[in-house]
């Protein structure tokens, strides 16, 4: 009982802290016939697991000198099952939020950073990082926390799957989505067309032909079919829009055909495939510091 009440001190003190300074998606769970797909799942459990390593490092709750993370958390968790059983249950829960998120709003583009929507995306994280922050300042419902870091999490993960980011910046982070005033970087207009035709079919995909449809050093995000925000016609022989491009989106037939989707390790399922593990890593590091972001001003609040 000790460590949930640790825990849930740790939810509102990561929020506390981070506020001082700072499907076609992933899918949900693991695939079993593709295991090396990264799920939501997965990137929460690495990204909540490293943070809660840095929390108890920063705060001094376990002397982590020479020892492996997983040392850390076992010797912070010591005997008491219970409360490393609840931890991993609080992670299951975010996950979960995730999952209503992705299914019930899955027709709405900013939610799943699509449709040249990253700006709302950005302002939608951050508007909900601010509630959260004021929820956990106010003592609200470990049930509420949890559902506000689920939401958060889910477009923050996102952005790496369903933008050029990683194109452009390969498994770095950009610390400020979600979090700053601003973004650092600049965002196709309405009349770039970021992506030349690439072709759809997964033997082509598998051989490569669709790595190379990007052509901008701005930051963009695939249309999907079926959301609130549709594709704009081409206005260009070849080039146009980019498209999102799961076997679900026909939008990825119309110009710029292909897609730049990353969220599944199989060109099947996905036209930058290739680009999965590099998104995997990016949205992993970016729930480690949306989680844990340090800012040393922050703490002597929180104490
Ligand atoms: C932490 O552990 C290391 C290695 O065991 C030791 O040298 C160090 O003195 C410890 N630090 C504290 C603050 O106990
Ligand atoms: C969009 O950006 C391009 C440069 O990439 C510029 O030439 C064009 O004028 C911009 N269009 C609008 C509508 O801002
Ligand atoms: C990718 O395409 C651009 C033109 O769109 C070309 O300049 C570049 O050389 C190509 N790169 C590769 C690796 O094919």
């Amino acid at each position: 009982m000790k460590h949930l009440k640790l825990f849930i001190g740790y939810l509102i003190i990561l929020v506390t802290l981070v506020e001082r300074s700072l499907v076609s998606a992933f899918p949900p769970q693991s695939i079993p016939q593709e295991s090396s797909t990264k799920s939501h799942s997965t990137i929460n459990f690495y990204g909540i697991y490293l943070s809660a390593h840095q929390f108890l490092l920063r705060h001094n709750i376990v002397n982590g000198t020479g020892k492996p993370v997983s040392q850390v958390l076992d010797e912070f968790f010591g005997t008491d099952r219970d409360s490393q059983t609840n931890f991993y249950l609080n992670i299951l829960k975010i996950t979960d939020h995730q999952n209503i998120v992705q299914k019930e709003l899955a027709g709405f583009a900013h939610y799943h950073v699509n449709g040249e929507q990253i700006l709302t995306a950005h302002n939608y994280v951050r508007s909900l990082r601010k509630s959260l922050i004021d929820l956990a300042e106010s003592g609200a419902d470990i049930d509420i926390l949890r559902e506000r870091v689920g939401q958060c999490l889910y477009t923050l993960q996102q952005f790496y799957s369903n933008t050029n980011w990683v194109d452009l910046h390969g498994d770095t982070i950009i610390k400020e989505f979600g979090i700053s005033a601003t973004l650092p970087v600049s965002i196709s207009n309405l009349s770039d067309e970021p992506c030349s035709d690439c072709p759809t079919d997964s033997t082509s995909l598998q051989s490569g032909l669709c790595k190379n449809n990007t052509r901008t050093t701005k930051l963009t995000s695939g249309y999907k079919s079926k959301q609130d925000v549709s594709k704009p016609p081409s206005n260009n022989q070849g080039i146009g829009k980019c498209s999102h491009g799961s076997q679900d989106d026909t939008s990825r037939l119309k110009s710029a055909t292909g897609g730049i989707y990353k969220g599944r390790s199989s060109s099947a399922h996905a036209p930058h495939f290739y680009l999965h593990n590099e998104a995997f890593e990016a949205a992993k590091l970016a729930t480690v510091y949306f989680l844990s972001d340090e800012s040393k001003k922050l703490c002597c609040k929180c104490r």
